[in-house]
């Protein structure tokens, strides 16, 4: 099995097969979606809350992202593996969205994600593009744009605000994104906004009428401990597993039972016996 392309995203779109993207952090997250044969990784920007647990999404630094991107990296051989720019890196020029994309290309990413549908967020698409740097969009709620402590809120609730969304979605067609995402977006808005859309869109509490769908790796194995929004599904509560997991070792160190015999080496008798002359 070869990696998937984005071409491959554009072709399940056409058959009607839904996209499955995961985002992953590092190594073991990663060889995780590997074996369950998801179709895209994302190594999100909410790494800064789920895996450095900083209060916003805005306070990762980009060589952070690029050593988590470079350990996801390790772990994958067959989804397409795509970079989201952190907040700070790309806003301010062409150039400058140009520099950071392609350190996360040199950190093994076949694509970036950036967020919004601004007409400069346009113009850094299809720079990027023009660049060889296939890009992913991500329009609704977008985070980076959201204050700390502000909390998120669901966009598109008004016939205004859902017109914007299709405006920016569709020219962030227009300029060549290969996928966009929605974020917390009110399914009857997907619904209607998808079918005037050729870009594959992966949706995140979008509801069900888009071509695919992202999920963040530790809310949906049940890691992360913090308040989840409403569209999270738990399929998993690894959390509670690795807490019972790491108390139980506590309480046979504690009372001696671990290690045993079985977790342990041994030593041939004679050889010990040797030692114990030697001593
Ligand atoms: O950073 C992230 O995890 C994302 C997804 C929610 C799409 O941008």
């Amino acid at each position: 099995m070869r990696r998937t392309t984005t071409g491959d995203l554009r072709e399940l779109k056409t058959r009607g097969v839904p996209i499955v993207m995961v985002t992953a952090y590092d190594f073991n997250s990663a060889s995780v979606a590997e074996a369950a044969g998801v179709d895209v990784v994302l190594v999100g920007d909410s790494a800064a809350m789920t895996m450095l647990g900083y209060a916003s999404t805005r306070l990762v630094s980009l060589d952070e992202m690029l050593m988590l991107t470079r350990a996801v990296r390790r772990g994958l051989t067959h989804p397409l593996l795509v970079g989201d720019l952190p907040f700070g890196s790309y806003e301010q020029s062409d150039d400058q969205a140009m520099e950071t994309a392609a350190r996360f290309v040199d950190a093994g990413c076949d694509a970036v994600k950036l967020e919004g549908g601004s007409d400069a967020m346009v113009d850094r698409v299809r720079a990027l593009i023009a660049a060889g740097i296939p890009v992913m969009g991500h329009v609704g709620l977008t985070p980076q744009s959201t204050g700390e402590g502000e909390g998120f809120h669901v966009h598109g609730r008004t016939a205004d605000d859902a017109l914007q969304i299709l405006r920016e979605a569709t020219a962030l067609e227009g300029a060549g994104c290969f996928a966009v995402v929605f974020e917390a977006i009110p399914a009857p808005v997907t619904a209607l906004l998808v079918p005037r859309l050729d870009v594959p869109i992966i949706g995140i509490g979008a509801g069900g009428a888009t071509d695919g769908q992202v999920l963040v790796f530790d809310d949906l194995v049940g890691l992360f401990a913090g308040r989840a929004p409403k569209f999270v599904k738990r399929f998993a509560e690894v959390r509670a597993e690795m807490l019972s997991a790491v108390e139980r070792y506590a309480g046979e160190v504690r009372t001696g039972s671990f290690p045993d015999v079985a977790h342990g080496y041994g030593l041939d008798a004679a050889e010990l016996d040797r030692l114990r002359t030697l001593l």
